[in-house]
């Protein structure tokens, strides 16, 4: 590794790129991340937390959009941004909560979400701008850094799965491997 990728980006430190587990694709349509969301749903348990990060307009509610399909929770057209309502239930069981930490901005209002109680009931939280979590949630952790690329492109890396890229990867979506 030299530093930067294939896409001239510099690494980051202690990042997922350090990871040697972890799963790095490249998407080209928000339709590419979708369909990518529903086969990371089958690797969902009940009960997990899947995080993720990046950067606003890296595509962390498209992908959720398939992965709440893909857990045959909701149409992808019915999920929406939860940026204002802050948590939004998917699901005749309450299955999927996705909660949008962008503007929450105090641990006592990160408590009045009750992210731990849908873990409690079996639920799959998944929790955009999950750099905002304090500390961690006691479940298992599913960890989604998303990066921009250009207009349509995004990286998406995926830490904590216990499968190998070729049990998760629709022929469409390439896998990135030039900076490995
Ligand atoms: N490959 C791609 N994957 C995901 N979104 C993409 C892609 N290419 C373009 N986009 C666009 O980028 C935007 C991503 O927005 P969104 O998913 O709301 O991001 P975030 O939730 O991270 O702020 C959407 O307008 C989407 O159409
Ligand atoms: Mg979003």
């Amino acid at each position: 590794m030299n530093g930067t990728n294939s896409e001239g980006n510099t690494l980051k430190e202690g990042g997922f790129y350090t990871n040697p587990n972890a799963i790095v694709i490249v998407t080209h349509s928000p339709e590419e991340t979708m369909e990518f969301g529903h086969h990371l749903a089958r690797q969902i348990p009940a009960g997990c937390v899947v995080r993720l990060e990046g950067e606003l307009g890296s595509g962390k509610t498209t992908l959720t959009k398939g992965m709440v399909a893909g857990l045959g929770a909701a149409r992808e057209e019915e999920v929406t941004s939860p940026s204002f309502t802050l948590v939004h239930e998917y699901g005749a069981e309450r299955k999927v909560r996705h909660a949008d930490l962008y503007r929450v901005e105090t641990s006592r209002e990160l408590s009045t979400l009750g992210l731990e109680d849908a873990i409690d009931q079996g639920a799959i939280l998944i929790v955009e701008w999950a750099e905002k979590l304090e500390g961690r949630i006691a479940a298992r952790e599913i960890r989604i850094k998303m990066e921009w690329i250009d207009d349509s492109k995004r990286r998406i890396i995926v830490e904590g799965l216990n499968v190998s890229p070729e049990g998760l990867f629709p022929q469409s979506i390439v896998r990135d491997e030039d900076f490995r």
